[in-house]
């Protein structure tokens, strides 16, 4: 039996869709599982758009464990899990903490036991650089000490590397890479897949777009009275195809036993920060458009400054972002229009 699927958890969700795009360009059947709680089913049909081919998909909440030993029984072909599906809201996950601890660190704990039971090797994990907090060295490294996390959102993701740490410490037949994303911005170029936030958008890059596009009357900006050239916080902003792509990448090492340490994370960024004023003017000069905005005071839970050192991506996955802040904000306008035309 040629194990040669890859189950995407969350794969009608933002960067899961896009990852999906980019395993089927590479040839991969994909089995997508999504309890659709922040995505839309249409997903699937511009995903097959896009590619031409149809990923197979199944409704179902991780948290439910018999659920997820019947999906690995359903699918016997899947070698490999490229694991999305978790609650990312950092302020709701301050309201909501034990939502975010069961479903982020159950789900996890389901997907490796049914993994391990059926003989499936790699997962390749979706984290985070909020687990580095305000890192004392820019740009952050991977061997930065993890500081405390900032919300129950961030710990989760800590809590979740632990286990994948200490899981393939236990068991040899399974190996794990976790991706720590910086800030993940922009849509394929169709712009048929994008990030569709739910209600009033946290993050940055969608309130842009949606204050461009006259849906939202002004952007706030959370401070300029941080000691950064502008005075406006900096973030590490990484167009989320060059992101998906490091996932066909770093499953294609698990596949191939590359991965020397049973357990390897990588920072995911362009080794770039931009401040927000910085993003606000790149969008407002490549789409030629106004963007409505006024500063504020910070929020709270926010770091000042943050990029990556991408070398051990650079060097150990042979992975770099190929895409600038002017292609991110491209794509993410174009997105924008496509959404409010409804032919998204
Ligand atoms: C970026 C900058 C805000 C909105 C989040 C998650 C993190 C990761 C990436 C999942 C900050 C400023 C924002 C607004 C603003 N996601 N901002 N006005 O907080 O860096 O990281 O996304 O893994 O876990 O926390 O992203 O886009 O919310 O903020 O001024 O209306 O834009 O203060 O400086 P963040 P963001």
């Amino acid at each position: 039996m040629s194990k040669n699927q890859v189950l995407v958890t969350g794969g009608t969700g933002y960067i899961g869709s896009h990852t999906v795009v980019e395993l089927q360009n590479q040839g991969y059947e994909v089995v997508i599982v999504d309890d659709l709680s922040n995505s839309e089913i249409e997903v699937v049909d511009r995903i097959e758009k896009i590619t031409g081919r149809r990923p197979f998909f199944e409704e179902l909440n991780l948290v439910n464990e018999s659920g997820v030993e019947a999906l690995f029984e359903k699918y016997p072909n899947i070698g490999s899990v490229i694991h999305f599906a978790a609650f990312k809201a950092v302020g709701e996950s301050v309201n909501e903490p034990l939502k975010y601890y069961q479903n982020n660190i159950c789900s996890l704990i389901n997907l490796l036991n049914s993994m391990k039971k059926h003989k499936v090797a790699n997962m390749v994990f979706s984290s985070s650089c909020t687990v580095y907090g305000q890192p004392e060295d820019l740009p952050v490294t991977e061997s930065a000490k993890v500081q405390p996390a900032e919300s129950p959102y961030g710990n989760t993701k800590q809590i979740c590397e632990e286990i994948l740490r200490d899981t393939v410490k236990a068991f040899s037949e399974i190996k794990a890479i976790a991706l720590r994303y910086f800030n993940p911005v922009g849509a394929h170029s169709s712009a048929l897949i994008g990030e569709l936030p739910k209600g009033v958008p946290q993050n940055l890059v969608p309130f842009i777009t949606q204050t461009a596009i006259g849906l939202r009357e002004q952007l706030s900006v959370f401070g300029d009275d941080y000691n950064t050239p502008d005075g406006s916080a900096i973030r590490d902003y990484i167009h989320v195809v060059d992101l998906a792509k490091a996932h066909i990448i770093a499953a294609e090492r698990l596949l191939e036993n590359k991965n020397e340490e049973g357990y390897e994370f990588f920072n995911l960024g362009t080794g770039t920060g931009s401040s927000v004023l910085e993003v606000i003017n790149a969008f407002e000069k490549v789409n030629d458009i106004p963007v409505n905005y006024k500063i504020v005071d910070r929020r709270e839970g926010d770091v000042e400054q943050i990029w990556a050192d991408t070398t051990i991506a650079n060097e150990i996955l042979g992975w770099k972002a190929e895409s600038g802040i002017d292609i991110m904000m491209e794509s993410a306008w174009k997105w924008e229009q496509a959404i409010r035309k409804g032919n998204a």
